[in-house]
């Protein structure tokens, strides 16, 4: 497979060419980066996520945890108000907590423009995903690794976004998850066979060896952390390698 692509500093076009032995269907995408503000310093929030802003990436994750669906305690509804004050951005909610339905309206308050759920974390995700949508807001689906797709297919026209989980949730800086990669190609498939046009996203260790194989397999939603937020390069430096990476 070949990639080829220009990057306009804000945006990455990417044109697909298959190899030799692969059907001819040429794709232009827009492929998105979204930080995922877990890695940043989280004494510097603010300023990070401006940095984000200030660098054109395409929206801001922030991972709420409660400690039992995911072991973490991370985010709540405050910081969500905070970052909305701070930047433009789209703040993308990635609610990893047991009965996300309880949650809903204070991050829609909050300034959320998109709450992703788990299919793990509630017994009517889909009366909760239209709530989500009853709020005028974006909603979203993530599967865990071990999750089949066909655990979300019922709701894949209902969703504005498809999330794979590239490690299991909890922590920034984790291997990613290669098996993974058929996931999202199966996901693709399945989308293009409903004619279901939305997003798959791919959630963790996202970096410059593995951005380039989650956009081959169809992801056009980039979700980083410790590749964006680190020691060894500023938060535009490190975006700038990112996005060059999947256009090499
Ligand atoms: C993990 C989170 C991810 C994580 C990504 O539970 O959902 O968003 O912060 O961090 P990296 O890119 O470092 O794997």
């Amino acid at each position: 497979m070949l990639i080829a692509g220009d990057v306009d500093g804000t945006k990455t076009n990417l044109a697909i060419f298959p190899a030799d032995n692969e059907p001819a269907t040429p794709v232009d995408r827009m492929i998105l980066i979204e930080p995922s503000i877990l890695s940043a310093d989280l004494l510097r929030l603010g300023e990070q996520a401006k940095a984000a802003e200030d660098a054109k990436a395409d929206g801001l994750q922030i991972d709420v945890m409660d400690g039992q669906f995911a072991p973490n305690i991370t985010f709540g509804p405050d910081l969500v108000r905070a970052l909305r004050n701070v930047v433009k951005l789209k703040l993308d909610v990635h609610l990893m907590i047991n009965e996300p339905e309880r949650m809903l309206i204070p991050f829609a308050d909050a300034g959320a423009d998109r709450i992703i759920i788990h299919e793990e974390s509630c017994t009517h995700f889909y009366r909760v995903l239209q709530s989500i949508k009853a709020l005028k807001i974006e909603a979203g689906v993530a599967v865990n690794p071990g999750t089949p797709l066909e655990a979300i297919q019922e709701v894949l026209d209902l969703v504005d976004l498809v999330q794979v989980m590239t490690v299991s949730p909890g922590f920034g800086g984790q291997r990613f998850i290669t098996s993974q990669l058929d996931k999202v190609k199966r996901l693709q498939q399945t989308l293009t066979e409903h004619h279901v046009k939305i997003p798959i996203a791919v959630d963790g260790g996202i970096h410059l060896d593995t951005a380039q194989l989650a956009v081959a397999a169809g992801a056009t939603v980039l979700v980083a952390g410790s590749s964006i937020f680190n020691n060894t390069g500023s938060v535009a430096q490190n975006m700038t390698a990112l996005r060059a990476s999947i256009t090499k």
